[in-house]
């Protein structure tokens, strides 16, 4: 199922949600909004904190191309969108947006544009062609080229080491259910900390190591298309290893480093007032948002499950709760949507037995681990992409997040809308994407008001720099600030990102 199947779904599910007696007082309870009605706390006067971080963030294998240059080696999306009917419109990423030679014009962009933080990842294959040994020397060049460019332009650059693309001689070794991956992993970021390590000092391990685990192993949307939900706990598990040990490994390569996280998180909302919904939103979110996190922090794993913790499933040995938990040095996240959840025993008369688990797994069947269904509601307006907009959200998630882990310093690491707008012969070609205004105009003063509320939150990412390849989806979302001509890579700024410029010179929201 790729990501517009399972919104749609998710859709469904929602609309019988919408239906149900008490939804409706829940959501409110929960939000303290009024259902359907998008509520603007600071009009369009939003203002951040002096030196407030305006970033844009990208993915290697999203934007790169170049696909085996330069020695690169195959990675598991490489051999995904190389086999027939995984992505739509039969695409792949072999070309992409050819940043992988166009990233100084790219850089360019982003300077034009008024950027401060630069969100990019490394592609491991690039420099570890199989996932382990002596790195390549023209992937590193390559890395440390972009990142000279940047520090040129001043903007800061953010690494995130892994987003997604794995070694597929790594993946042919087990994938992430292996535990010998951590140990793979810590020596790639050594590699990198080591060589990068003198300038770049913002580094996050892994983009949403949940989706990694659970999209990869649990249901098998994405490579390697597994679909085990102990495969999943186990590649969670290594994935929680690694991350301990690459935050070692960083830092004793770098002095000046500071490692932190790219976790995908969705607040969670009950579906009613009752005990049994409002544990189930609780658990959906010690499993979907923080379960990388608490990991990090505590050194054990959050109550996500209405089983005992599946230790002996996981593969856990004892002594990984301290290689497990680091102090990381700042807490990143994304804010797309939300979920409103429910408890599959309630809602099947406690039989819950053939009911999917979050809806990420809607295809799937019953999950006995984690006993919830979680949707995406509709009742704001949705993207083209499909999601729900609701911007009250990411306050409720920047206040949630920064009040139980004692004000920690944040980063938004990505936050965006897919619109389809495209440049426009009768308004000189400019491309009128006033929706994504929108999106971020509403979106902002929610954000402006949880720092004023206490959040320390020093950076907004914005998805996208660049229109690009939306992993299953090919080519048929635009993410993008900037409109890409995939027939001839020419770059238009959108009005988005010309407005998104012009709010980074300011430091608040603008017309
Ligand atoms: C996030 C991913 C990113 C992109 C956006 C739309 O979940 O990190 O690569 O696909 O969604």
């Amino acid at each position: 199922m790729n990501r517009r199947e399972f919104l749609n779904q998710s859709a469904v599910l929602a609309g019988s949600a919408l239906a149900a007696p008490g939804h409706l007082a829940a959501l409110t309870a929960a939000t303290g909004a009024r259902p359907g009605i998008q509520e603007q706390h600071q009009g369009s006067t939003a203002n951040f904190p002096e030196g407030f971080l305006w970033g844009i963030a990208t993915s290697a294998f999203q934007v790169e191309g170049a696909w085996s240059e330069d020695g690169k080696g195959e990675s598991i999306w490489d051999r995904f969108a190389h086999t027939t009917g995984k992505i739509k419109g039969g695409t792949n990423a072999d070309v992409a947006c050819d940043h992988y030679h166009r990233y100084p014009q790219d850089i360019e962009i982003l300077k034009r544009i008024n950027q401060k933080s630069f969100r990019f990842s490394i592609a491991w294959p690039r420099i570890q062609p199989t996932g382990t040994g002596a790195p390549n020397a023209k992937g590193l060049d390559h890395y440390s080229r972009v990142v000279d460019k940047l520090m040129e332009a001043g903007i800061r650059p953010f690494c995130t080491l892994y987003h997604w693309d794995l070694p597929q001689a790594l993946e042919d070794r087990g994938g992430w259910p292996n535990r010998d991956l951590a140990g793979n992993f810590s020596d790639y970021a050594g590699i990198l900390a080591k060589h990068l390590g003198d300038r770049i000092t913002v580094w996050a391990p892994f983009n949403m190591p949940w989706t990694v685990a659970y999209l990869g192993y649990g249901n098998g949307a994405f490579p390697p298309g597994r679909a085990s939900y102990t495969d999943f706990l186990k590649a969670a598990h290594t994935l929680n290893l690694a991350q301990g040990q690459a935050f070692r490994s960083i830092k004793a390569a770098s002095s000046k480093a500071t490692v932190g996280s790219a976790y995908g998180m969705s607040p969670a909302y009950p579906k009613t007032e009752s005990e049994a919904d409002k544990a189930a939103a609780e658990r959906y979110h010690a499993f979907n948002n923080v379960y990388f996190l608490e990991t990090a922090l505590y050194g054990r794993y959050p109550k996500a499950f209405v089983v005992p913790t599946p230790y002996e499933e996981m593969g856990f040995r004892p002594g990984d709760e301290r290689i497990m938990q680091v102090p990381l040095d700042w807490i990143g996240f994304h804010f797309y949507t939300r979920r409103v959840v429910e408890d599959a025993r309630a809602a099947r008369g406690g039989n819950a037995g053939s009911l999917a688990t979050e809806t990420e797994d809607t295809a799937g069947g019953g999950d006995r681990w984690t006993q919830l269904i979680a949707a995406m509601p509709t009742e704001g307006p949705l993207t083209d992409g499909g999601l729900e907009i609701w911007p009250r959200s990411i306050y409720d998630l920047v206040t949630r997040i920064s009040r139980d882990y004692d004000h920690p310093i944040i980063e938004i690491t990505e936050s965006g809308c897919s619109y389809l707008d495209a440049p426009y012969a009768r308004e000189n070609g400019r491309v009128p994407d006033a929706r994504r205004i929108e999106f971020f105009r509403r979106e902002l003063p929610e954000l402006a008001r949880a720092i004023a509320d206490g959040a320390r939150v020093r950076a907004f990412h914005a998805w996208s720099l660049l229109d690009n390849f939306e992993w299953a989806d090919g080519y048929t979302e635009r993410y993008g600030l900037v409109y890409v001509d995939f027939r001839d890579q020419t770059r238009t700024v959108k009005d988005s990102g010309l407005w998104y410029g012009r709010v980074a010179a300011a430091n608040r929201l603008v017309e």
